[in-house]
């Protein structure tokens, strides 16, 4: 596969097949993606797997929690508040998109709440990840784990598997830690879920759109 490849065909899965994946797929993957650069070789990121019975009882404990009223509490500013034009207006096209598709209607916030929800089942994946950073490091490091985070997805396409980056996982930090011993100086960056996709089912036909170049790229030359 082309890394172009690999580009264009990664996008954000939110309905997996339960087909497992091996282990050794998973190993692969990230043996890989540790390559990713890093500002000073630092490799701030940590990350916890979890599969089968593992993964189960995390996505469990977060849908427990949720019921019992725990509220969603990230240790991050997810987005801008309020997160200004155009950034904003993609946000909502996306939304409408995807609950359009889902047959959510606007103002059905039970649908939305279910669907926001399937989060933390990873989007029945078999295999969940938790992404996580030493908080002492700097804001250089975000950039870091970001690049690890692509790695992984885009090797992902390499191995057959599809992914789901997931900012939701932080506003549980408190869940996961309890449940896979995260220290409390590692801030929870997101969850990623990888597995088999069936592209031909809502809400895998979802290709979101991107601004051409014109809108965000200032050319220089002599
Ligand atoms: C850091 C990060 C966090 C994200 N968090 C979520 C999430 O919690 N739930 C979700 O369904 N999608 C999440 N996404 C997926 C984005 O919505 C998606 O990447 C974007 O709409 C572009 O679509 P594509 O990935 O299909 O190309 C996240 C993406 C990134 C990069």
């Amino acid at each position: 596969m082309k890394v172009s490849e690999a580009v264009l065909s990664r996008h954000s899965i939110r309905a997996f097949s339960p087909e497992p994946v091996a282990e050794a797929s998973v190993r692969r993957i990230l043996d890989v993606a540790r390559y990713a650069a890093s500002n000073t070789n630092c490799q701030p990121w940590h990350l916890y797997v979890t599969m089968g019975a593992a993964r189960q009882r995390v996505s469990t404990a977060i849908l427990e929690a949720i019921r019992a009223g725990e509220p969603a509490a990230a240790e991050y500013r997810i987005h801008g508040h309020p997160n200004p034009e155009p950034y904003r207006g993609r946000q909502v096209t996306l939304g409408k998109t995807l609950y359009g598709m889902l047959g959510i209607a606007k103002g059905d916030a039970e649908g939305m709440k279910r669907q926001s929800q399937r989060n933390f089942l990873f989007f029945d994946a078999p295999v969940g990840m938790i992404l996580t950073m030493d908080r002492r490091h700097g804001e250089g490091q975000w950039i870091d784990c970001g690049s690890f985070l692509a790695s992984i997805m885009l090797v992902a396409r390499e191995e057959g598997l599809h992914t789901c980056p997931q900012a939701a996982f932080a506003h549980y930090h408190k869940v996961l830690r309890r449940e896979l011993g995260i220290p409390d100086n590692e801030i929870v960056l997101c969850g990623i879920a990888l597995g088999h996709a069936d592209l031909s089912v809502m809400p895998n036909t979802l290709r979101s759109e991107r601004a051409p170049l014109e809108e965000w790229v200032k050319w220089f030359g002599e």
